[in-house]
C-alpha cells in the first residue's frame, strides 16, 4: 500500500476508537493530529481534553490496538498533548483568558474544604495544567498559611493589577494577603460581591486551565454572590464521611443546583476510621452525580497545611498523596465532559 492509503487507513482505524468518557470515536472529536506513516510505522498526535486525563492508558491501549490492525503497520508512535475546552462565558463575560471555575464548596467548615482545594490545585498543576487558587474564605484566609507564604504583599503591576504568587506550580492569591492578619475584617453583602469579583478581574491570572475557588463554608452570601458575579463551571463538594455532615454538604448541593451551576460531584474528606466511609458516596449516588473519591484522614495531610508543604507536594506517593492524585484527575474528566455535552448553556471553544 502506499503510504498515502496507510494514512488513509490509519485515520479511518482511528475514527473507530472510542474516547471513554465521551463516547464519541477520537477523529470526529479532533482529538486526533499529525498523522504520518514511516517505514511501517504509524505516528500521530493524541490530543486529550486535560493533562491530568484518567483514562490515557485505555486509550492509548485502544488507539494502539485499532492502528495495529491496518495491513502494513507494524509499529504505533503516540505523542500526547492537551487542550482543557474552556467555559466559553468566562471570556464572553469577562474578558478573562480562563477556560473553567471551580468552586469548592461544604457545607460546614473544618471539613477540610481549605486542605482538598490546594491539594487539588498543586495535583492538577503537577500533571502539566494552568492551574490557579483563590482564596474566597474573606473572613478564615488560610490558604496563604498552607502553601507556605504566610503574611505577604502582594506588588501591582503597572496597570494596577495583583501580581499572584506562585508556588508548588500554581499562582495563588487570597484575601489573606491584602489585611493585617491581626485585624479582624468585616465584610458586608456589597463588599464580598465586589471583593470576589474583584479577585478575578483585578489580578492579573494569566491563561489558566482551571481556577480553584476556595469557598467560606455554609450556603450563604459568599456562594450566591460568586455564582452570580462570575460564570462558574462547576461546584466540587467537600463532604467528610459522616451523616451530620452529609446533611450539610447536601444543604449546599441543593443550593448550586437552584443556582444552575453544574455539580462536578462529591469528593468525601477524612475517610478512615474515626469518621467511616461512604457518606459520601450515597450522597453523589441520592442526587445523581459523580463520587469523586475519598481521601484518608491522614496525619500528614494536616501536617502538610500545618507547615505549609501541602501533602501531593511533599509525599504525593503515600495514599493521601495518591488520592488527592486521583481526586483531580477524576475532577478533570468530569469538567471536560461537562464543558463538551453541556452545550448550548456552555458555549464552546473546544479543539484548536
Ligand atoms: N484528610 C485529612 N486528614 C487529616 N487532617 C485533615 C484532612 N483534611 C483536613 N485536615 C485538617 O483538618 C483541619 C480543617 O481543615 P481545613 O481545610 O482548614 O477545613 P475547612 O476549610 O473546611 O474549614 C485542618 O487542621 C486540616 O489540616
Ligand atoms: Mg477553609
Amino acid at each position: 500500500m502506499s503510504d498515502q492509503k496507510l494514512h488513509d487507513a490509519v485515520m479511518a482505524a482511528l475514527g473507530t476508537v472510542i474516547e471513554p468518557e465521551l463516547h464519541r470515536d477520537l477523529v470526529s472529536l479532533k482529538m486526533v493530529r499529525d498523522v504520518r506513516v514511516e517505514d511501517g510505522a504509524a505516528h500521530f498526535t493524541v490530543v486529550l481534553t486535560t493533562p491530568a486525563c484518567p483514562l490515557k492508558d485505555v486509550i492509548y491501549q485502544r488507539a494502539k490496538q485499532a492502528v495495529l490492525k491496518v495491513d502494513g503497520i507494524r509499529d504505533v508512535a503516540i505523542k500526547w498533548e492537551s487542550n482543557v475546552p474552556a467555559d466559553g462565558r468566562i471570556f464572553g463575560r469577562m474578558q478573562l483568558p480562563l477556560r473553567s471555575i471551580l468552586a469548592v464548596s461544604s457545607g460546614k467548615g473544618g471539613v477540610g474544604k481549605s486542605t482538598v482545594a490546594v491539594n487539588l490545585a498543586v495535583a492538577l498543576a503537577q500533571s502539566g495544567a494552568r492551574a490557579g487558587l483563590m482564596d474566597a474564605d474573606i473572613l478564615g484566609p488560610n490558604i496563604p498559611k498552607m502553601v507556605g507564604l504566610g503574611f505577604v504583599q502582594p506588588t501591582i503591576t503597572p496597570d494596577q493589577k495583583l501580581i499572584p504568587f506562585e508556588v508548588f506550580g500554581l499562582k495563588v492569591m487570597s484575601m489573606g494577603f491584602l489585611a493585617d492578619p491581626n485585624t479582624p475584617m468585616i465584610w458586608r453583602g456589597p463588599m464580598l460581591h465586589s471583593a470576589i469579583r474583584q479577585f478575578f478581574e483585578d489580578v492579573a491570572w494569566g491563561e489558566l486551565d482551571y481556577m480553584i475557588v476556595d469557598l467560606p463554608p455554609g450556603t450563604g452570601d459568599a456562594q450566591l454572590s460568586l455564582a452570580q458575579s462570575v460564570p462558574l463551571t462547576g461546584a466540587i463538594i467537600v463532604t467528610q464521611p459522616q451523616s451530620v455532615a452529609v446533611d450539610d454538604a447536601r444543604r449546599g448541593l441543593a443550593m448550586f443546583e437552584k443556582l444552575n451551576v453544574p455539580i462536578v460531584g462529591v469528593l468525601e474528606n477524612m475517610s478512615g476510621d474515626l469518621f467511616g466511609e461512604g457518606g459520601g458516596e450515597r450522597l453523589a449516588e441520592e442526587r445523581d452525580v459523580a463520587f469523586l473519591g475519598r481521601i484518608p484522614l491522614m496525619a500528614n495531610v494536616r501536617q502538610g497545611g500545618d507547615s505549609g508543604h501541602p501533602v501531593v507536594a511533599d509525599d504525593p506517593d503515600s495514599p493521601a498523596g495518591q488520592a488527592f492524585h486521583a481526586a483531580a484527575q477524576a475532577i478533570a474528566a468530569r469538567v471536560s465532559v461537562l464543558l463538551l455535552t453541556q452545550a448550548p448553556t456552555i458555549p464552546l471553544n473546544v479543539i484548536k
